[in-house]
């Protein structure tokens, strides 16, 4: 629990001691009344004596309330008693159960040998800081800690974690954190997608009822509803009030949001756990993930805006600059060979590539994708001398290291899967389909975890390696150990591995990656530093992802490769200025054969790197807006630094427009006093443009308020599909 700090007095009828310092009792009841203030938001939360606590407001700050004010919140927002409904007022609670009277989907399932747990439960004891609230609840053979921490982004996180207190056993099915959203809200927005073409947003009317999203892949899931947001009816990136969730996990999950007649609406998360996965045994606890709730009432940015702060805010941030990537997976694929990788070093330390990773194919066996997933160890047959020569090579040209794993995978023909058929994460009795030729391993088998941990660790130090792309290629079905459901250990397995390679091994990047961007989630980031956002490079279809990813992730964690002039995935040609300015706003890198450019474009990447390189103070820590252009067909992105005296802005054309003058490009978030010289980026080529002169201000510059680039903005030509235009705002002094 938190550190009680003294504050309001406890009243004498209540039997347990309520510890807290913001918070007033109110005073018809004594009940404590605590509000949680940070970054703009205020959570208050009632504590009553009976039963479990009710949070009163999420949502904008309220100010300084006095205990009086507390209690007429309160007192405002005593519900009245609906026709034909339970005879007394009943409280739409932190777990939403039927003893409480709620008839949506509960917040917590649980049973003893098929005997339902309908718990009664009271507060024992809670502990407040300004920033968190932490309660103890009591009920028969149940006890349960809640945890709310609000921190300066305004960022709410809320965790439950349950213990069987009783003698038998308990089994869990359900244990999920929802939080209570305006009335007002009329639309949901969340998100679907598949491989390479990940966080596509869907976005339909706020209907009656209880609205559950599963996924049961066994991992976040290209697919995965990302963000489930409920905003006021017309929400749009800058303006509406939006109220969000996110849950901080990459095994399965649930997310619900529930419009139930009588009752406010809510929006959940929490762990989709089936029969028979979670049984505690008598005094064992389980604890979810964070469920990571957001609040703005400037759309969807808004909601960026506070994740992206928050995230910045973690101790492990990445804080270096994101050094340039070359991947080498799309320049070679399976082709190894030390010559033709020594060139592809060369060329990329040519043009100012600062970390090489060599991705799949390395080890034994692996001489395509139907085997050797588990042998983590060097292939001699291609690789005699180990890595040794590869690694040194990069070094020399003074660039880091990196390589692929994929360690929660086995092939079938494999040493691992011969040797070990019970590490797989499959009935013991049939075997499972494969998928990409692969199995999964059970990672929550002690012996796997520790041979996992050897093996990986032992190349790490062997290499020395700076950076792990951590790859995991298909979704877990039957994921049954010992006839039980194993997705939930398995996941927590990986994160301890993760956690401890990372503790290992200090200064050890590793990237999120699965099939592309199929595990993109704050629970795997907490052990991260950035993710894949997708396996397509294509500069059309990466906007759209990048745009949407960006909602949770601030760009400096978003992987973003320049890759081959027609993509491999969608076979679309797209030109080499396009691709720089797609790659620029992330965390920067190439995945194409440089080996075969042209001077010229070696040129040209050199100077999109350039660019990348000079301006990724900026674009890694500044406030990221996206403006409505007025056009279907084109976006603009912008990054602001923290003192507004730049700015870097692109607009992008996918689709032609459909008006030949191009709407005025503005650009919020900047300082309206100020004077902001607007030029291209130098490094970069500006585009050729569909009119027939251009606007002339992209010859000569321009020097503009703040406020006119935000209110009026400028004229900017009419690209083509395919073409972006990148500018640099400057105040002047
Ligand atoms: C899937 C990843 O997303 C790709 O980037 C690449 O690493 C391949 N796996 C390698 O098998």
């Amino acid at each position: 629990m938190n550190e009680p700090v003294s504050g309001i007095a406890t009243p004498q009828s209540r039997p347990v001691p309520v510890r807290s310092s913001p918070s007033t009792g109110a005073p018809e009841t004594g009940e404590p009344i605590l509000v949680l203030r940070g970054g703009g938001v205020a959570v208050v939360v009632h504590l009553p004596d009976d039963g479990l606590p009710e949070v009163l407001h999420w949502g904008r700050d309220l100010g300084e309330l006095t205990g009086a004010d507390l209690a007429g919140l309160r007192s405002a927002r005593a519900r009245p008693v609906s026709p034909s409904a339970l005879d007394d007022p009943w409280p739409l609670t932190l777990l939403p159960g039927e003893h409480d009277g709620w008839e949506g989907r509960p917040g917590f399932a649980a049973h003893r040998a098929g005997r339902i747990e309908h718990p009664r439960w009271t507060v024992a004891e809670a502990a407040a800081k300004p920033e968190s609230l932490q309660v103890r609840a009591v009920a028969e053979g149940l006890a349960l800690d809640i945890e709310l921490v609000l921190d300066d982004a305004g960022v709410l996180r809320l965790h439950h974690e349950l213990q069987n207190t009783a003698a038998g056993p308990l089994a869990l099915t359900g244990l999920e954190t929802v939080l209570p959203v305006g009335d007002r809200a009329g639309e949901v927005l969340d998100f679907t997608g598949r491989w390479t073409r990940e966080r596509a947003p869907q976005r339909r009317p706020l209907a009656q009822g209880s609205h559950v999203r599963e996924t049961r892949r066994g991992r976040t899931g290209h697919d995965a509803p990302f963000v489930l947001a409920l905003g006021t009816p017309g929400f749009s990136t800058s303006t509406g009030e939006v109220w969000a969730v996110h849950l901080a996990w990459s095994g399965d999950a649930v997310y619900r949001h529930d419009a139930l007649p009588e009752a406010k609406p809510l929006i959940g998360a929490g762990p989709l756990l089936r029969a028979g996965e979670i049984e505690l045994a008598p005094g064992e606890s389980f604890r979810t993930p964070a469920g990571v709730f957001v609040w703005s009432d400037t759309g969807t940015d808004g909601l960026g805006a506070r994740l992206h702060r928050s995230l910045r805010s973690r101790a492990a941030h990445p804080r270096t600059p994101r050094p340039v990537v070359l991947n080498t997976w799309e320049a070679v694929y399976f082709q190894h060979d030390l010559g033709r990788l020594a060139s592809l070093a060369d060329t990329a330390a040519s043009i100012g590539v600062e970390r090489f990773v060599l991705d799949d194919g390395w080890f034994k066996g692996r001489r395509d994708d139907s085997a050797g997933l588990g042998d983590w160890t060097v292939d001699t047959g291609v690789w005699p001398e180990g890595l040794h020569p590869i690694a040194d090579k990069v070094r020399s040209l003074g660039m880091q290291f990196g390589l692929w794993f994929e360690p929660e995978m086995v092939n079938p023909d494999s040493d691992l899967a011969r040797a070990h058929p019970e590490w797989l994460l499959q009935p013991l009795d049939a075997g499972i389909r494969t998928w990409r030729g692969q199995y999964v391993l059970n990672v929550a088998h002690p012996d796997a975890f520790d041979y996992l941990l050897d093996a990986i660790g032992a190349l790490v130090a062997e290499y020395r390696l700076d950076y792990i792309k951590w790859d995991q290629n298909r979704d877990l079905i039957e994921a049954v150990h010992d006839g039980r459901a194993n997705v939930h250990r398995h996941t927590e397995a990986v994160y301890r591995l993760l956690d401890r390679l990372r503790a290992d091994h200090p200064g050890l990047e590793i990237e999120s990656c699965a099939s592309g961007g199929a595990r993109i989630d704050l629970g795997v980031l907490e052990r991260t530093d950035r993710v894949w956002a997708s396996d397509t490079n294509d500069p059309i279809e990466r906007l759209a992802i990048q745009r949407w990813t960006e909602l949770l992730l601030p760009l400096e964690l978003i992987g973003s490769h320049i890759g081959p002039p027609v993509a491999h995935t969608t076979h679309r040609a797209a030109s080499l200025d396009f691709r720089i300015a797609t790659a620029l706003f992330g965390h920067a890198g190439i995945e194409w054969d440089i080996t075969s450019c042209t001077p010229s474009e070696l040129e040209q990447l050199r100077a999109g790197i350039n660019a990348y390189r000079r301006l990724r103070g900026l674009l890694h820590t500044g406030t990221l807006t996206h403006s409505e252009t007025g056009d279907d067909g084109a976006t603009a992105t912008a990054v602001t630094n923290e003192d507004r005296s730049c700015a870097v802005v692109r607009l992008a054309r996918h689709a032609t427009a459909s008006r030949a003058l191009a709407p005025m490009l503005r650009v919020p978030g900047l300082d309206p006093n100020g004077r902001y010289r607007v030029a291209p980026v130098e490094e970069l080529t500006v585009p050729r443009g569909l009119d027939d002169s251009p606007p002339p201000w992209l010859a000569t510059g321009l020097v503009l308020p703040g406020s006119v680039l935000a209110e009026v903005g400028v004229q900017p030509p009419l690209l083509a599909p395919g073409e972006a235009l990148v500018l640099e705002l400057t105040r002047d002094a």
